[in-house]
């Protein structure tokens, strides 16, 4: 039978997450969004896309969460995008509301499916989507740091002029300000960054790394960025659907990993069926472990936040 895959917010983030399902035929595809027309409009424009390039999965789209029961995964990307000025972390609270709904509405329906948050502020927002669903960690998972690695593989790529497909970059922390590019553990096909390039030319790609969603921002003026999110998101759905078990950058609940407890924050984690089937613990250096800390207290603040209102 084909998989199930609700895309809740129909935006720009979303309807290209259910374009690239679609292109690759991973799964039929519920579009769901607030705004009347726009999913059924944008899920029916997607399934006539079908006979030229060759797809045969349904596309619909709805304004409530009925036609998404028995989903195998959701793809949350519903919420307000960041304006120019504004930081994730100012969405916090508007968008608290949004996954909160969206989490309600879905996870009922689909109580044994795999829920990809990709909303921002992430990491919090992934945090709200498992505290709402009551799902168990291994079945809820945040979209950051595949995307944060493809930002920082694709400056590597240019700056050697190699192919980004060689560059292996890693990325850990919050999905912000503080995420951590580990440039130790990064490599072109296995030959270390640190070999190939001088220390201000790798501090410059992990500062554009930082500020890549922004930098986008700035561009866009009126949105953020959302064809590399969706090809992110879409990457770890079809770990999931296909039980591929690649290992990505995800942000994850730990629980003790990192001597972290109780925040999401990206880690390495294999994504197969039962959606993160294990956290990797790596030996970190003392700075190392210092940034992820840092970066896992500025989630927590978040969750403080959100906690206080609940
Ligand atoms: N339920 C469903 N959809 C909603 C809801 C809701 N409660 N509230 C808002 N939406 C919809 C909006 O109507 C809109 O169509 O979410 C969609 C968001 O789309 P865009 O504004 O185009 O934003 P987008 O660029 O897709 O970003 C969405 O992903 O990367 C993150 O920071 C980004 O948090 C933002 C999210």
């Amino acid at each position: 039978m084909r998989k199930k895959v609700t895309v809740v917010g129909a935006g720009n983030v979303g309807a290209n997450c259910a374009l690239r399902i679609a292109e690759k035929e991973l799964a039929d595809v519920v579009l769901v969004d607030v705004v009347e027309g726009v999913p059924q409009g944008k899920g029916l424009d997607l399934l006539e896309s079908g006979p030229v390039q060759g797809y045969d999965v349904m596309v619909t789209g709805a304004n409530d969460y009925g036609p998404t029961e028995g989903s195998d995964l959701a793809i949350i990307t519903a919420g307000f995008p960041r304006k120019p000025g504004m930081s994730r972390d100012d969405l916090l609270i508007a968008n608290y509301e949004v996954i909160k709904t969206a989490t309600e509405q879905f996870a009922k329906r689909s109580p044994e499916s795999v829920i990809v948050v990709v909303t921002n502020p992430l990491d919090a927002m992934a945090q709200a989507a498992q505290w709402v669903s009551g799902f168990p960690r291994n079945r809820v998972v945040g979209m950051a740091g595949v995307l944060d690695s493809a930002r920082f593989r694709t400056f590597v790529a240019q700056a050697l002029q190699v192919s980004v497909e060689n560059v292996v970059g890693v990325v850990m922390g919050g999905h912000g300000d503080t995420m951590v590019p580990l440039v130790r553990l990064s490599s072109v096909s296995g030959i270390p960054l640190t070999e190939l390039l001088d220390q201000p030319t790798l501090d410059a790609i992990v500062t554009r790394t930082q500020n890549g969603g922004a930098e986008i921002v700035k561009y866009l003026k009126t949105g953020s960025a959302y064809y590399a999110p969706s090809a992110a998101a879409v990457e770890m759905a079809e770990s999931i659907l296909k039980d591929k078990k690649k290992v990505l950058p995800c942000s994850a609940l730990l629980e003790g990993e990192y001597g972290i407890h109780g925040v999401f924050v990206g880690v390495p984690v294999k994504l197969g069926a039962g959606g993160i089937e294990k956290i990797y613990e790596i030996q970190l250096t003392e700075a190392e472990k210092a940034l992820l800390a840092k970066s896992a207290a500025a989630v927590q603040e978040l969750v403080d936040v959100l906690k206080a209102k609940q």
